[in-house]
């Protein structure tokens, strides 16, 4: 095995923080001026523990900018019917900037018709066809966080995107099919040679072994092992998956799809689990909001 001693952690606390730290200096100078705050709402339907601690951390983050928090925690015998009047009530607020709908949802409603109920200029979870339709043309919209949070981090830490073999496993409509698009996009940051890799791609460590930027974004515990990643890659990990674990008071812990044990002696830049990609997805979120009220207020 080739050992790599220049390898850097991809600080997702840090450059985070930074985002944050952005936004709510900006925000104070709004503020000073009198004008009213970002308001996300987001909706949760039903009991799903990692959904539930999401939907508390978005609250959490949005309150600690200082924008206004409204979030719905509904049982999960919500109709679809009830589920679409309450997201049109919103639609029409005028005090809400930005709404999202936790997913996934219970079996009995219909995900995809919920998503494009939600207005396109307050979808800041950039899901709606509108939204993807515009990520997919290289028009301007609103796109999906985690995706978003990942250009982000490679922006912050400088890491060049430009020409380079981008290997995107995994082909999501959250996740790996608008992390393609943005990665071969013609903007400032993008423009990369994309392979986009799934669950019927055959030899997959072909594709994976020749990715400068390597994203995997399948959902499977340690899928990615050492010898799938090329010497001096940038391997990002988008996967978290709640381990079972008895002995921790949680009664879990937080696995991403790469092997970061083994991984992080071969690439030269990495995300760990948790700290890297998972807190960029809620930065890009606020970054998406405060974005909404700035279109919304006309700043
Ligand atoms: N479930 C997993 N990721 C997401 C996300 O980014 N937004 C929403 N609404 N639900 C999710």
């Amino acid at each position: 095995m080739q050992y790599n001693f220049i390898m850097q952690i991809l600080d997702g606390k840090l450059i985070s923080q930074t985002v944050k730290d952005g936004i709510k200096s900006e925000l104070e100078n709004y503020l000073s001026n009198g004008l009213r705050r970002p308001h996300l709402v987001a909706i949760l339907v039903g009991e799903d523990g990692a959904s539930r601690t999401y939907v508390d951390s978005k609250e959490r983050n949005s309150l600690a900018l200082g924008f206004d928090s409204t979030v719905l925690r509904l049982p999960a015998s919500t109709s679809e019917d009830e589920l679409i009047a309450i997201v049109e009530k919103y639609n029409n607020d005028d005090s809400v900037d930005g709404m999202l709908v936790q997913s996934p949802l219970p079996k009995h409603i219909n995900e995809n018709l919920i998503t494009q109920t939600i207005i396109p200029h307050k979808d800041v979870d950039g899901f709606h066809d509108i939204n993807m339709g515009k990520l997919a043309k290289g028009d301007e919209g609103f796109v999906s966080a985690t995706p978003l949070g990942v250009m982000m981090l490679l922006e912050a830490y400088k890491i060049p995107t430009q020409g380079k073999h981008c290997v995107v496993v995994g082909r999501s409509n959250i996740v790996g099919r608008p992390m393609s698009l943005l990665m071969s996009s013609n903007r400032a940051y993008g423009n990369a040679t994309v392979t986009v890799c799934h669950s019927k791609t055959e030899n997959l460590e072909f594709y994976t072994k020749q990715a400068d930027i390597l994203i995997a974004a399948l959902g499977k515990p340690g899928f990615v092992k050492a010898d799938m990643v090329k010497p001096g890659a940038v391997v990002i990990d988008v996967g978290i998956t709640r381990i079972e674990d008895a002995n921790r008071k949680s009664g879990f812990y937080l696995r991403g799809d790469v092997d970061f044990e083994h991984v992080q002696h071969i690439a030269d830049y990495i995300t760990p689990v948790p700290g890297g990609v998972g807190l960029m997805t809620i930065a890009a979120l606020l970054s998406n909001t405060f974005k909404a009220y700035k279109n919304h207020l006309g700043l």
